[in-house]
């Protein structure tokens, strides 16, 4: 960790004032901090002890003059290589949840291109609230890291989890979230998601349900293990997960190219609902629905001829680059588990994770998965997204680990 910066944004908790010790022990490793201070923050610690403990101006005012002059706010929310919430309040959480910006903190934490790390801090009915609970499960979803809530006794006398992490376990985590200690560290990982799309002219294409959620919430698992992880990704409304290098494609030929030239990785997930066709030509322009004439003024129905799509699963377990794990999923309505066996052996894969889509699965929050390796099947009971993203990322760091393993 040592040279690096974090960007500290204290909110208004009590739990505050262990921020002040949080700055000196990130101090002792060689971490710098630069210190943004909520105006309610600043009811519980003053900008003066921020500032001699960073040695460096407290930041608080989104349109102040004389700091807009020195560092324009967008440029301070990536300053830093990290960014830090210490006390994270309900309020931080809910606005960066919902997007929301209407001072310096919460408009750093919307305009950062870094990682997130929340240490929320609140009492304990607040922290259970649907309402908050909505904003971790969103900022989870979006990639923030948390370290925290630890349950025991807060200052306003009540019992149960919401006191913020100590200092010494907030260092561990920013030490975790610079991938120092993940046991994917020095592994490459390739992760497709989402479907393809294949155009039949500029404005019409074939496409599927895939919503990409799975495969983002792998990518993301992969690289809070600590992998350098590219996501290959079809059309979808998703943010980028934080850490990982996303690469977006349309066409199943295009997913295979950008797959290709990621090459050489260690772990290749293909979590992508590549399309088994496309039109043999895509027209150059919009075709027409004509009318043709004869007595009864029928519409001419253009027939659409299929060709067949790469196969990116098969193709890279042929590959002279072949991933060591190469993992593909099966999505099912009937006869999950036979048929992903056989899909494993017929692709060549290591590994196949087989799912029953035939329920709300595609588009949902949650999985029920079976996981086939080579000498067993696994049949993991439903959980989010994902949570199958990080019992995936712990299994492959079982079977492979890198580095730090
Ligand atoms: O044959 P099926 O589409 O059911 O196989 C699913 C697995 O193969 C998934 O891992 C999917 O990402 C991968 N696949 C692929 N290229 C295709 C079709 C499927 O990589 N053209």
């Amino acid at each position: 960790m040592h040279g690096k910066t974090v960007l500290l944004i204290i909110g208004g908790g009590i739990a505050a004032y262990k921020s002040l010790d949080l700055i000196r022990r990130l101090g002792e490793q060689g971490v710098k901090s630069r210190a943004i201070l909520t105006a309610a923050g600043g009811a519980f610690v003053t900008p003066l002890s921020v500032a001699a403990l960073t040695g460096e101006t407290v930041h608080s005012e989104l349109f102040s003059l004389t700091d807009e002059a020195q560092m324009g706010h967008i440029a301070l929310s990536r300053s830093a290589d990290l960014v830090v919430v210490a006390p994270a309040t309900a309020d931080l959480m809910g606005k960066l949840a919902a997007g929301l910006a209407n001072d310096l903190a919460s408009t750093a934490l919307l305009a950062t291109d870094k990682q997130v790390l929340m240490a929320p801090a609140m009492n304990v009915r607040m922290w259970q609230s649907p309402g908050v609970q909505r904003s971790f499960e969103t900022l989870r979803r979006d990639g923030v890291l948390f370290v925290g809530p630890n349950d025991g006794d807060m200052a306003c006398g009540e019992l149960g989890p919401g006191r913020m992490a100590e200092p010494m376990e907030i260092v561990a985590a920013i030490e975790n979230a610079f991938g120092k200690k993940g046991p994917l560290s020095g592994l490459k990982a390739l992760v497709t998601a989402g479907p393809t799309q294949e155009p039949m002219d500029p404005v019409r294409y074939i496409a599927n349900r895939s919503s990409g959620k799975q495969g983002y919430a792998i990518a993301q698992a992969l690289a809070q293990a600590g992998a350098e992880t590219v996501l290959v990704s079809g059309p979808v409304e998703l943010a980028p997960p934080a850490g990982v290098k996303l690469w977006k494609v349309t066409t199943a030929r295009e997913m295979l190219a950008a797959c290709e030239s990621v090459l050489p990785a260690d772990i290749a997930v293909m979590t992508a609902a590549v399309a088994d066709w496309r039109p043999d030509i895509a027209a150059n322009s919009k075709l027409k629905k004509s009318t043709a004439h004869s007595s009864e003024s029928k519409n001419v129905v253009p027939l659409l001829k299929l060709v067949e799509n790469p196969d990116i699963l098969a193709t890279l377990a042929q590959h002279r680059q072949r991933p060591r794990l190469l993992i593909g999923f099966a999505a099912e309505t009937d006869n999950v588990v036979e048929n992903a066996l056989a899909k494993r052996a017929r692709k060549g894969a290591d590994w196949i994770i087989a799912n029953d889509v035939s329920g709300a699965v595609m588009g949902g929050e949650r999985n029920q998965v079976h996981l086939i390796t080579q000498n067993a099947t696994e049949s993991w009971p439903e959980m989010s997204k994902s949570e199958v993203g990080t019992k995936l990322a712990a299994r492959i760091a079982q079977a492979i680990g890198g580095q730090a393993a």
